[in-house]
């Protein structure tokens, strides 16, 4: 089987997802979020491409079904009810609702995977409910994809770092298991932080951003391993999480 990493969306071919498991990470903030708003009992999430869409598809619900979230350049977009700080997304917030969301990376790189059997969202916070998923694939010699949303195409450090996490727990039996020069390469990443999330974060150059404008109680949201663990997954345009209302 094949286990690939791809550092950006942008060099994803339709070959590198159709029949595999497909993990999108956008650890910070997307994926983290999305993990967040589902271990806290809404009821799914859309991802939608930008703000407009978002707005258009409100008009099919009743407004008290749901909540608009997203970022632009990380800041909430005006007239949203919420932005993409997974720690807004609170029990007594999104219980019961529909979120329709847009953000720059994470939901964008979602909507761009073609073919795949299975799409979910993995991050640190549920890690390893998603990594029980992939080992289940690996041991039925399904390929896995994990595609960092990265950030406007380019490479991010906290994306690699944990795809480099997942790969290094998916056992590996001898010769079974082919693994791409990027799965290589995060492994590396992944073993320079081991549990210093912090420390990733501090080095990332999103991870400094968002803390320049006031979003660190983000980043150390997002450090906390297995703190949702929840498997979102991707089907009919919608991400539910797998339970025993949704099965896969
Ligand atoms: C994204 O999808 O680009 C992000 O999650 C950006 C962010 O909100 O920090």
């Amino acid at each position: 089987m094949r286990l690939d990493v791809f550092f950006t969306p942008l060099v994803v071919r339709p070959s590198d997802t159709s029949g595999r498991l497909v993990a999108i990470v956008d650890v910070l903030r997307a994926s983290t979020t999305v993990a967040t708003a589902l271990g806290n009992g809404a009821k799914t999430v859309i991802p939608l491409e930008g703000a407009e869409e978002v707005i258009s598809r409100s008009k099919e619900f009743a407004r008290s079904q749901i909540l608009l979230a997203g970022e632009q350049k990380m800041h909430p977009i005006t007239g949203f009810d919420l932005g993409n700080s997974p720690q807004a997304f609170k029990p007594k917030v999104v219980e019961g609702k529909t979120i329709l969301i847009t953000t720059t990376n994470g939901t964008r790189t979602l909507l761009g995977v073609q073919g795949a059997r299975d799409i979910v969202i993995a991050s640190y916070v549920n890690f390893t409910a998603v990594l029980a998923m992939m080992k289940v694939a690996a041991s039925s010699n399904t390929d896995i994809a994990i595609i960092c949303a990265g950030e406007e195409g380019s490479f991010t450090l906290e994306d690699a770092a944990c795809a480099g996490r997942y790969v290094r727990a998916i056992p590996k039996r001898a010769d079974s298991v082919h693994v791409n020069d990027a799965a290589s390469a995060s492994v590396l990443i992944e073993r320079k932080y081991g549990e210093n999330i912090a420390k990733l974060f501090k080095e990332s150059s999103h991870g400094q951003a968002l803390q320049a404008a006031g979003f660190g109680d983000d980043l150390v949201a997002a450090a906390k391993v297995d703190s949702y663990p929840v498997v979102p997954i991707y089907q009919e345009r919608q991400i539910t999480k797998l339970g025993p209302e949704r099965a896969r």
